[in-house]
């Protein structure tokens, strides 16, 4: 039933296999996953967890693995609170009998916890990040040794610095996602419309966009950036954005300019997330059969990202109350998009559409404004 302890072949293809495959990640939980999974099986413990800081809400966390879910404690608790708050490892041969065990989680979950190690590890500055905690020994001697407490800090060494360059992309995707939803809603504030707006549209365009077989990376991508499609509103004046009746010709024209203005707004960056804003911004008007605006792009030359939107932003606006019109019901909406298929939209939207529809409705009501949910 006991493990044997590995030879040094053994131990150089785990830290081979894992760290060629941690250098090649960018998702920070598969790094998160793979780290476990190559401390677990280099010392061979029955389960092994890797616990980072969360700076602003001074806790511990985890991600998902090895039967566990993330778990997040106050800073400074338990073992792996105390090691990484001393910066150094802690090697324990029974839980139980050590007042820093949490023994509620084992009486919760039926899992017995007896010998734990951890070691903490650093950054390139070396300031402490994180920690490495393992239960449970699987060998015939039942508790970590200062040979396994050696095996971790060298995984941790190899695995530190795609973690770290894999914590600051995290960090500046989650910043560029914050700045885009905030600046949607101030285009959604300025011409009044429902609250929840942008955040449909976003939802609808990633159903679709995996639908039409986008990647999920594209797909989330567009998710992020379509928020920011009527960015160029900002720019509208509010007597014709908010003007309760019908628009003068005149007055329409000013509208369309928001598609231009919000393009260029966003064009000169270099980041993925603001050039696919700038694509919405700029196309999300465009038709499938040439007359849309500002371009008059027609077909394929509109970009897939603007096609989505145009869908996902047209069924938002027919199914909710405007200044100048009311709400449309279900089967006008239906009609409409029938019949736009080919002409306004690209007709496999139309098609996902219709063949996603209860995905669709399950995300408007769920993000319903206040007072207008159905049931
Ligand atoms: P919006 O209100 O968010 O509408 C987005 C798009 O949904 C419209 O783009 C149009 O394609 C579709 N749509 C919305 N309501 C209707 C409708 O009652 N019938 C039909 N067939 N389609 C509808 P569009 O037309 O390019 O308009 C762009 C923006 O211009 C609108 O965004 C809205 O902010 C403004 N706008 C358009 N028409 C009027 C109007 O009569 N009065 C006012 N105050 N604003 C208008
Ligand atoms: C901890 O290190 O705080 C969790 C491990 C335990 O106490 O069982
Ligand atoms: C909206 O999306 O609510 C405004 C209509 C547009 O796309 O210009
Ligand atoms: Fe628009
Ligand atoms: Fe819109």
């Amino acid at each position: 039933m006991y493990k044997k302890e590995l030879n040094s072949d053994d131990l150089l293809k785990i830290i081979f296999h894992y760290t060629a495959k941690i250098a090649s990640e960018r998702q920070l939980n598969a790094v998160l996953v793979h780290m476990a999974d190559m401390g677990r099986e280099l010392i061979l413990s029955d389960r092994c967890t890797v616990w980072l800081i969360d700076e602003e809400s001074k806790q511990l966390y985890t991600t998902v693995a090895h039967g566990v879910d993330e778990i997040r404690v106050p800073y400074g608790t338990g073992f792996v609170g105390s090691s990484i708050v001393s910066g150094e490892p802690i090697i324990i041969e029974d839980a139980y009998s050590d007042p820093r065990h949490h023994s509620e989680n084992d009486r919760k979950t039926g899992y017995r916890t007896k010998s734990i190690i951890t070691v903490p590890f650093r950054n390139n500055d070396g300031n402490i990040i994180g920690a490495y905690q393992a239960v449970n020994k699987l060998t015939e001697i039942d508790h970590f040794t200062p040979r396994d407490l050696e095996l971790l800090s060298l995984a941790a060494s190899y695995a530190g610095k795609s973690l770290e360059s894999v914590m600051l992309h995290q960090e500046i995707f989650d910043t560029q996602r914050e700045i885009i939803s905030k600046m949607g809603e101030v285009g959604e504030i300025r011409s009044r419309e429902t609250a929840n707006h942008v955040k449909r549209v976003a939802e609808y365009s990633y159903v679709l966009a995996i639908a039409l077989g986008l990647s999920p990376a594209e797909a989330e991508l567009l998710r992020t950036a379509s928020p920011m499609h009527d960015i160029g509103k900002v720019a509208i004046p509010d007597a014709i954005l908010n003007k309760p009746g019908k628009l003068t010709p005149e007055e329409f024209e000013t509208i369309k300019s928001h598609t231009d203005i919000g393009y260029r707004l966003l064009l000169g960056s270099k980041r993925e997330l603001l050039r696919a804003a700038a694509i919405v911004a700029g196309q999300h008007h465009e038709k499938w059969d040439g007359s849309g605006y500002p371009d008059g792009r027609q077909g394929e030359d509109i970009h897939i990202f603007g096609r989505i939107t145009a869908v996902a932003d047209v069924f938002d606006a027919l199914s909710a109350e405007r200044v100048y019109k009311k709400p449309w019901p279900m089967d006008r909406i239906e009609s409409f998009f029938r019949e736009e298929r080919g002409r306004h939209f690209d007709p496999r939207l139309v098609d996902a559409f219709f063949a996603h529809l209860p995905q669709l409705l399950a995300i408007r009501e769920r993000l319903a404004d206040e007072g207008e949910r159905t049931e």
